[in-house]
């Protein structure tokens, strides 16, 4: 180790960004070592250079503050995931700018905070000789090897404020309320804020619905004095041999946009049942403002081990919670296949039987 590293963030932002970099650039400066933030994703390590150092004064607040002081992309030279599973092999020469950059800046080893697009890259790059290392970055927690990633408990929070709220006003007016979450391919943030905030359909990707079953869940409710319904629904939730609901045309080397399954499902179900009904879409709500107290502490455990993994010279790995402690994994073994939610798992077990439909 010659004392410098670089740090990048890749992807959607999420919650914990800047307390990851916050941790490494101060477990780094504990060994004496520089830590360089390298701006707008991998791209700034490409002429024209852009970077800034993260000496002490720089992280001043940065524990509690969303986003990303770095910037962020999920566009661009080193976009290499079109869909699940799908990726792109990046040109050779891309890897070799890269090796430049991190040369004319004095770098001599990368962490790579980012999902499973971000370390697909990291990945590459470590086959290409690059040293790095990766730290699993997503609201989604989909990103395999890993029991949670973080920014997933801080969007959870925020799907769960928005269910409190929603429960109020369905209430006061009988009505059914649709929460539309985040969740492209895994339905976590729609099972565990519709667990916590106690929505009694929960509709995620893994388990596709029919209209049928959520109306029998109103009418139950209905016969039962309940006359509203709280529905939370991942964006990637699809009716049974139906595809995506889709926000506008896929633009090349990127993934398809969802959204909109939301006001699909609140129309149906007014249709179908005859009862006032109303969508609301979180979006990016989700992905904004402080991490939980949780991520904060995950965020801080990736990053001090991060800095421990570079010290050891162990690349190619992605630091990981297993639920006791954090450790890491293989990248290879972390990117590539997705972590979803299995629809005989503990959680899903527990919201049937608790009585929520999960619309299957
Ligand atoms: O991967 C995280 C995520 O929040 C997905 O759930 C969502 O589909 C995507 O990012 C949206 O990203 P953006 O609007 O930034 O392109």
């Amino acid at each position: 180790m010659n004392g410098k590293i670089g740090i990048v963030t890749g992807g959607g932002d999420c919650p914990g960004l800047n307390a990851v970099i916050r941790a490494v650039a101060k477990a780094a400066a504990m060994r004496g070592w520089e830590t360089l933030g390298i701006i707008g994703g991998y791209e700034g390590l490409l002429e024209p250079r852009q970077f800034r150092l993260l000496d002490y004064n720089a992280l001043s607040g940065l524990l509690v503050r969303g986003g990303t002081i770095l910037g962020t992309a999920n566009r661009g030279k080193f976009s290499a995931k079109t869909g699940h599973g799908e990726g792109r092999q990046l040109p050779k020469e891309l890897f070799e700018a890269t090796r430049e950059g991190m040369d004319a800046l004095g770098l001599s080893a990368l962490v790579s905070i980012g999902g499973d697009g971000s370390l697909s890259i990291a990945l590459q790059m470590h086959e290409h000789g690059i040293p790095i290392v990766g730290v699993p970055k997503t609201i989604d927690n989909d990103l395999d090897g890993t029991l949670m990633t973080f920014g997933f408990d801080s969007a959870v929070a925020c799907a769960t404020d928005a269910l409190d709220r929603l429960h109020t006003t369905a209430e006061s007016h009988n009505r059914v309320m649709v929460l539309e979450v985040m969740g492209r391919y895994a339905g976590w943030i729609a099972l565990y804020a519709g667990v916590a905030g106690g929505a009694d359909v929960i509709l995620i990707p893994e388990i596709p619905f029919a209209y049928d079953s959520i109306c029998a869940k109103i009418h139950e409710r209905e016969a039962k004095g309940k006359k509203f319904t709280l529905v939370v629904a991942a964006e990637g939730a699809r009716e049974k041999n139906h595809g995506f609901v889709t926000a506008g045309a896929q633009e090349a080397n990127r993934e398809a946009r969802l959204g909109g399954i939301g006001a699909v499902v609140t129309a149906e179900l007014e249709k179908r049942t005859g009862k006032e009904a109303r969508c609301c879409v979180l979006g990016h709500l989700q992905r904004g403002g402080s991490p939980t107290t949780f991520d904060r502490v995950l965020c801080s455990m990736f990053g001090a081990v991060a800095v421990e993994l570079i010290a050891a010279d162990d690349f190619g790995k992605m630091v990981a919670f297993t639920g006791q402690q954090v450790g890491s994994v293989l990248i290879a073994d972390a990117v590539g296949r997705l972590k979803t939610v299995s629809p005989e798992g503990s959680l899903t077990r527990t919201a049937r039987a608790l009585g929520i439909s999960l619309g299957d």
